[in-house]
């Protein structure tokens, strides 16, 4: 480990895993060349997929015009999303394919064929147009996940209308946010939609933003998912069953230039504002539709596809929504929690404890094929057991993927063995709302992964590693840049072009920064570190904290660990770790110390947790991402020093209450 390291790396990972006979013998890839076709030549490569992929009303000449750190891919070609998600595949006989299984959370069900969804998705186009709605107009969709999310977001795309859609675990604050930014004229919403059992109510909170600002919004179009007794605003309100009762079911799908603005989708920076992620139409269609189907390896004749994700993040707007629509996928679409209300369980048996198998009740009914998940879900079901596994037939998964997080490698083999029965390739996808689509992934009939590791960038993809000062690392730490333009590489920042040059292109000249650590090992396997405001500084050591929680969770009586960096007088940060038990584990000093040696064993002295908390859960955001800032001021603030006192319920709830509170802002 040389000392101007970037970031350090301690730990090493020795298994491997590579592609088995009985996957690749039936696998659409398994040529590694397609890697150096695709460095030779990547606009030729994007180009191809283009043509192959997606079905284009006018032919492109121009394949990227790149003007750094503007990009347009396919920029004088003409086509139609919703056509490529839709209409297409019924003109090639498909119109009574099922696009979704869909789940509610009280048990109750819907199919949907590609046929039904083209007549829903015209309607709903045809309502849009009767309120004035036009081509690059914004609205905003405000749902639970509900057949229905997928409709208004197609239905937008038909007609050119970009959509933004925010997450329904957000409050009235972010609807006010995120409208008055987009200048959205109608928002898409429900009276509420099912989470644990009880509605979880979404009009209301549209009510408040509406009185506090938002005034660019003009309509309000309201699902009845819950049947709820809400108020509706006479001439601002209407019930979407009734707007869609007389619209007619066909509407020509316009078509569109590559570039017209698909969507804004609002993530959160390093300040308070959040920045509207453009996306546009031809080159996001194109990347996301290639790793949908070669990512996870999709056969649409025989597939059943599953990413448990909310569309209201960029998992489900790619991967739920339009990758797995223009591969003519049947995908399954859940609306509710992992764990549920026993009864709404439709064959559980009638109990009032909680259901936590739902997940593998759901892929065994409808013969599962694809499972995609994300690390902290994986690890929540360690949490609670492989028991609840063991009564539910998983045979027809044929791939797992994961997203959102490093995963730790105890967490990817309790995914292989227990959810893949040590037979099934993981995909550890790496990529962010800014990138679109997948950036670094395995690919499961050509790679042999390595537990806890994204691997490579896809082909026609290019990241470096880079130090501090920018130059390439070969091996080792540093942070993940990407080093030309992609086909879904997001546009700009909505109205806001200073911030998108500052935020991702002026760290390292010519590169997207993207704002995580990684380090590449000796065979050139990229390892996620996180983001590199997670890294910490031990006495000038820059450690990440991926790597210790990781190291924490391989500790037998771990189940999930978060860590911070906490500011100390003689080392600079000291590393705090907090730490959730196994079910059969007792709390003792003893543990704890044995809990820090183990992270000093397997890391290195330098990466021993000052302080270990037990503690009975952790804050996160909504989207399942550790709340660091929370737990750092925690840190920082009166518990340190006392590593034995947080048994700890005080500092656990004031934890939990400010996760609450930063989670709605
Ligand atoms: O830090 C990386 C982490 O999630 C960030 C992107 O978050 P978001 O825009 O919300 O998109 C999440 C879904 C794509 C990244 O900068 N991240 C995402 N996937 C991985 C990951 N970290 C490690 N491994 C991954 N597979």
């Amino acid at each position: 480990m040389s000392e101007n390291q970037a970031i350090e790396e301690f730990y090493t990972e020795n298994r491997t895993f590579p592609p088995r006979e009985t996957f690749t013998s039936n696998a659409l890839l398994t040529d590694p060349q397609i890697y150096n076709e695709a460095s030779e030549d990547y606009e030729s490569f994007w180009a191809k997929q283009a043509r192959e992929l997606l079905t284009w009303h006018k032919d492109f000449t121009n394949t990227l015009e790149w003007n750094l750190p503007y990009a347009k891919w396919f920029s004088d070609g003409e086509l139609n999303i919703s056509y490529n998600c839709l209409d297409r595949h019924i003109e090639n006989g498909k119109g009574s394919k099922v696009a979704y299984h869909w789940e509610g959370e009280p048990g109750d069900t819907k199919t949907i064929t590609y046929q039904e969804l083209l007549d829903e998705v015209s309607k709903f186009s045809n309502v849009l147009k009767e309120f004035g709605l036009k081509r690059n107009d914004t609205v905003a969709i405000y749902m639970p996940m509900i057949i229905e999310l997928p409709i208004a977001m197609l239905a937008c795309a038909r007609i050119g209308v970009a959509h933004s859609v925010i997450f329904g675990g957000f409050s009235p604050d972010a609807i006010i946010d995120r409208c008055e930014d987009a200048e959205a004229k109608m928002i898409i919403t429900a009276d509420a939609g099912y989470r644990r059992g009880e509605p979880s109510a979404l009009k209301v909170n549209v009510d408040t933003a509406l009185e506090n600002g938002a005034q660019s919004v003009e309509t309000v179009v309201v699902v009845n998912r819950c049947d709820l007794d809400i108020n509706m605003n006479s001439g601002r309100d209407f019930w979407w069953h009734d707007v869609m009762k007389d619209a007619i079911p066909i509407c020509h799908p316009e078509p569109m230039p590559a570039e017209q603005l698909l969507y804004l989708l609002y993530t959160s920076g390093t300040t308070a504002k959040p920045k509207g992620i453009m996306h546009t139409s031809a080159g996001y269609l194109t990347q996301v539709a290639f790793t949908h189907k070669y990512v996870f390896d999709l056969k649409p004749d025989t597939d059943v596809y599953w990413c448990a994700a909310d569309i209201g993040w960029v998992t489900g707007h790619s991967y739920i929504v339009y990758g797995p629509l223009a591969n003519c996928t049947t995908s399954v679409m859940y609306e509710g929690t992992p764990d549920t209300p026993r009864e709404s369980l439709r064959n559980g048996p009638e109990r009032s404890e909680w259901s936590k198998d739902r997940l593998w009740d759901i892929i065994e009914r409808y013969k599962v094929t694809q499972l995609y998940t994300a690390p902290t879900a994986i690890r929540t079901f360690m949490k609670w057991g492989s028991d609840e596994l063991s009564n539910h037939d998983l045979s027809s998964l044929r791939v797992l993927g994961t997203v959102g997080e490093p995963i730790n490698p105890e967490a990817w083999m309790w995914y292989h063995e227990h959810v893949g029965r040590s037979n099934t390739p993981i995909v550890d996808t790496w990529w962010q709302t800014e990138t679109g689509g997948h950036m670094i992934t395995p690919i499961p009939g050509i790679t042999t992964t390595k537990p806890g590791s994204a691997c490579f960038t896809i082909p026609g993809v290019f990241a470096e590693v880079v130090d501090d000062d920018g130059n390439k690392v070969e091996q080792g730490g540093g942070y993940l840049t990407i080093t030309h333009p992609w086909p879904s590489m997001l546009r700009g920042i909505w109205r806001d072009p200073d911030r998108y040059l500052e935020t991702y292109w002026s760290t390292y000249e010519g590169k997207y920064f993207a704002g995580d650590g990684a380090k590449i090992d000796e065979d050139g396997y990229l390892w996620l570190l996180g983001r590199v405001d997670d890294v910490m500084n031990v006495s000038g050591h820059r450690i990440s904290t991926a790597e210790v929680e990781s190291a924490l969770v391989d500790h037998p009586a771990v189940a999930e660990a978060a860590v911070v960096g906490a500011t100390d007088e003689t080392t600079g940060q000291s590393i705090i770790g907090y730490v959730i038990l196994r079910g059969s584990s007792e709390e003792s000093d003893d543990l704890r110390n044995e809990i820090r040696e183990h992270v000093a064993t397997k890391l290195g002295p330098i990466a021993r947790p000052k302080a270990v908390f037990l503690v009975p859960d952790l804050p996160k955001t909504r989207s399942g991402k550790i709340m660091r800032r929370l737990l750092r001021d925690v840190a920082e603030g009166r518990n340190l020093g006392d590593t034995t006192t947080l048994a700890d319920q005080s500092v656990v709830a004031a934890i939990q209450e400010g996760a609450q509170h930063s989670d709605e802002n």
